[in-house]
Order: structure tokens, then sequence, then C-alpha cells
């Protein structure tokens, strides 16, 4: 059960804005519920607090009688696409490596953990073995790679913290390669980990419409890697 108690949510902006307006309400187990308003009437915000992505100003969130504001935050964050090629029992992989480095980066070039049909074609296949490779030339001896196309990890929130301020965001389907090649550059240990691949739900807006495609993010990928990331903008 979900129970939102006088829920207040204020933005520091150049000028404050308050989303949500003391919200109470109560959503059983089972329930079904719509959220309906005009945009920017705060349901994204509501959800985001009830999800514990964000944390309210003021009032109280409780989650089957758990009080969410007692709750600390976990010292792990794990990525992972939305098109459920990934699935959640590879995390006990990532936790058994943890431990032993700072990011746990999936591979999907395990070929027995691939299902048959998948968006990774033999083309994208070998491009991602190849910057794999390319990566772990720049960076001898920091680790070894057969995959930078997978978002699927498990990171130390420490490491994120003093990671995400070198990161571009701007970085768009080369993003993963990207990371890695920060993360090494500053010292960073990054196990690869092999996941389950499977085929994907719905389409893809990235580099798995077809080769053509897939090599040009693959170039961005090599140029990123040899030439250097775009700054990221103040
Ligand atoms: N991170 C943020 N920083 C500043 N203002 C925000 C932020 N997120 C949402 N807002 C503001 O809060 C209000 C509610 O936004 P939102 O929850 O996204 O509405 P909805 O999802 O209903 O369209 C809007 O005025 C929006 O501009
Ligand atoms: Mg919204």
């Amino acid at each position: 059960m979900i129970r939102l108690v006088d829920v207040v949510k204020e933005f520091d902006g150049k000028r404050k804005v308050r989303a949500l307006d003391g919200v109470s309400l109560e959503i059983d187990r089972g329930e079904m519920v719509a959220l309906v308003g005009p945009s920017g009437s705060g349901k994204s915000t509501l959800l985001n607090l009830i999800g514990t992505l964000d944390r309210p100003t003021s009032g109280e969130i409780y989650i089957d009688g758990q009080k969410l504001s007692g709750l600390s935050d976990t010292e792990l964050t794990l990525l992972c696409e939305g098109d459920m090629t990934f699935r959640a029992y590879d995390i006990d992989k990532f936790l058994a490596y943890i431990p032993h480095a700072e990011i746990v980066n999936g591979t999907r070039i395990v070929e027995q953990l691939r299902e048959r049909r998948t968006q990774l074609t033999t083309f994208m296949y070998y491009g991602n073995f190849f910057v794999g490779k390319l990566l772990e030339a720049k960076h001898i001896g920091r680790g070894t790679f057969t995959d930078v196309g997978t978002t699927y990890k498990l990171c130390r929130n420490e490491a994120l913290r003093r990671l995400l301020p070198h990161l571009n965001p701007a970085v768009n389907l080369e993003f993963n390669a990207h990371f890695l090649d920060v993360a090494l550059a500053r010292g960073f240990h990054i196990v690869e980990c092999p996941v389950t691949f499977h085929n994907r739900v719905g389409a893809s807006k990235g580099g798995n419409r077809s080769n053509w495609r897939a090599l040009t993010v693959g170039l961005r990928m090599i140029a990123g890697l040899v030439a250097g990331w775009p700054a990221r903008r103040k």
C-alpha cells in the first residue's frame, strides 16, 4: 500500500516552483489508479517521489507502512536499458564482482548466453568487440573488453559521484564507450561480466536498426576514443 501525507515538493531555481502542494492519497495493493492532469501539473514529480527517485520537501510517504524518509541511500547503482534485453537475475553475478571492482560492466559477447535472435547482428557483434579491444589497448592493463555497447552495469556510488562530473550527457548513442573510456582514464577499476541477452521489445532508436547505422555509431565511438570526446558544457 502507498500512502502520502501532506506531501510538498518545491524546486529551487531562478524562481521557486511548488510542484506539489500538500498531496495526500492512498493506493491499495493491486488497485489501478490513473494520474491525470495538464502538462506541468506535477504528475512526474509525484511518480518520482513514490518511486523513491526523489525526496519530498516536506510531508511523508509510506510504502507498505515503511516511512521512506527513514531510509538511507544505497551504496550501489544499477544501470539498465528499458528494452527488456536484460534481466534481473544477472544482478547476482554483478554483485559477486563488485567487491573487486568499482564498475562491473555487462558483456553480451557470450554465445551461450544469447538468445538465438537478438538485435546484436554479426556485424555489431564484431564491431563491439573491435571497439572493446581498442579501449583495452588505449588503457593497457586496466581491463579486458569484449563489448562496449551494454548499458547494463553495477557501479559503486562513491565511484559514480566522482565520475559524473567528467561525463558528457550530450554523448548519446556512443555513451557507454565514453563512460568506460572516462572511467578508465580516471583509474577506476572495471570488470566485465557476461550477461544473458534477450531479444528486444519495441523498435530501437539507437544503433540497432541497420549495419550502416551501427557503423556510424561505431566510427563515432572510435573517433571519441582516439581524438577525444566533446567537452562537457558548463
Ligand atoms: N527538476 C526540476 N527542477 C525545477 N523545476 C521542476 C523540476 N521538475 C519539475 N519541475 C517543475 O515542476 C512542475 C511540475 O512538473 P512535472 O511534475 O514534470 O509535471 P507533469 O509531469 O505533470 O507534466 C513544473 O512547473 C515543472 O517545471
Ligand atoms: Mg510528466
